[in-house]
């Protein structure tokens, strides 16, 4: 049986951990959406046309080198704008979702726009200068050199523009429990995340 879990919200709001606990906890598998957009921002960089990209998209490029990067991340919210690269990306996600076992998906759109009928909606999210502190943190012990202020830019750039494109834009779902982790340490916000993923299944 399908069991889908929606998990949205801004870079840096601790969604990914989030995540990934909430996939192991139930024992259900996990995508990161992001890795998508990333793989094909990646290969637009080195100097490819985003929707041939997306439309050759094979799951061993979400494992390729070199997607975590800022840079990246820009590029990955860049091409995330335009709305034919999102539709070849749709159905790799819904499929992903449909397994047996459950799956938990995290990403922008996903319970707007991917799985909007999700059993479970979470949007996790955190102050953008909480974000960038935490964000500064892992680039600096991932041993990239970087300025604060340069990531906090980012983070900036990549709201707006995640937040006003035309096309699935980041907006919390009617139906979404929000968490907002500026003030929780990450063991809080996962075991948050856990207890109203218990209540939806509950319910
Ligand atoms: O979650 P992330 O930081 O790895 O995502 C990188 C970019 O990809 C993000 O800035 C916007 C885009 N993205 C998206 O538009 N929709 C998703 N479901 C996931 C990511």
């Amino acid at each position: 049986m399908s069991f889908t879990i929606a998990i949205d919200g801004p870079a840096a709001a601790g969604k990914g951990t989030i995540s990934k606990a909430v996939a192991a906890h139930f024992m259900m598998a996990h995508l990161d959406t992001g890795l998508l957009y990333r793989a094909v921002g990646a290969q637009v960089i080195a100097g490819s046309d985003p929707l041939k990209v997306a439309q050759s998209l094979q799951a061993e490029d979400l494992q390729r080198p070199g997607l975590r990067t800022a840079e990246v991340a820009q590029a990955a919210s860049q091409v995330a704008v335009m709305a034919d690269v999102r539709a070849e990306l749709l159905e790799f996600q819904r499929r992903f979702a449909r397994r047996d076992g459950g799956a938990v998906l995290d990403g922008r759109d996903i319970g707007t726009v991917i799985l909007p009928d999700a059993e479970v909606k979470l949007f996790v999210t955190a102050d953008a200068t909480i974000r960038a502190q935490r964000r500064y943190k892992e680039l600096l012990e991932g041993g990239f050199t970087t300025s604060f202020e340069q990531v906090l830019s980012d983070v900036l750039a990549r709201d707006t523009r995640d937040r006003g494109r035309a096309t699935a834009p980041m907006v919390v779902a009617a139906d979404a429990v929000v968490i907002d982790t500026s003030d929780m340490s990450m063991e809080t916000a996962i075991a948050a995340a856990i207890s109203a993923v218990q209540k939806g299944i509950s319910s």
